[in-house]
């Protein structure tokens, strides 16, 4: 038996002032999108701000239904909402903030499993990485460069095909 050890690499930053500005201001628009937010359910409120290589920032947030799996999370709208309107236009970054009805929320948010995949689909769309920036209302702000080091050994593409040798 062999152990693989796998690295994922976090920053994380005391104050959102410690960012470049490019992130502070994205961090800002997903404070933005959670206006939008219909979380009845929940009660927590998620947004989502997608920085497009051409400048554009598209907002999402979650998107709720009393059919629970119905729903939709704030990284995905946002995400799909920036696809189908430029679909050859690369995604630079997403920055995901939340808010709940009922506490503050002190740590990052981070996506969920089925958003970590969309995300990974766009990297490999595009050829390149995606910056994903994550705070809750309060406390420090986490930051990765590229999926890989939220989801690593990620189904993808290439696992469709049969290896070439063969
Ligand atoms: N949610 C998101 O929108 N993004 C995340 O990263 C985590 C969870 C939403 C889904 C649901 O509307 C609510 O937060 C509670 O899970």
């Amino acid at each position: 038996m062999n152990i693989r050890k796998i690295h994922i690499r976090i920053e994380e930053y005391e104050e959102t002032g410690q960012l470049k500005k490019e992130d502070q201001s994205l961090i800002l628009k997903a404070r933005e999108a959670l206006k939008g937010s219909y979380a009845p359910y929940s009660e927590f409120h998620v947004g989502a701000a997608v920085l497009l290589e051409n400048g554009e920032i598209i907002l999402g947030s979650n998107q709720e239904n009393a059919a629970y799996p119905s729903g939709l999370c704030a990284e995905r709208v946002a995400i799909f909402h920036a696809k189908s309107k430029y679909p050859d236009v690369k995604v630079k970054a997403i920055a995901i903030t939340s808010a709940a009805d009922h506490f503050v929320t002190t740590t990052p948010v981070t996506p969920c499993g089925a958003c970590r995949q969309v995300i990974a689909e766009t990297e490999n769309r595009q050829n390149e990485k995606i910056r994903i920036i994550m705070k809750g209302q309060e406390g420090i702000v986490q930051a990765v460069e590229g999926i890989e080091n939220l989801l690593p050994l990620v189904f993808q593409e290439e696992k469709l095909k049969k290896a070439s040798h063969k």
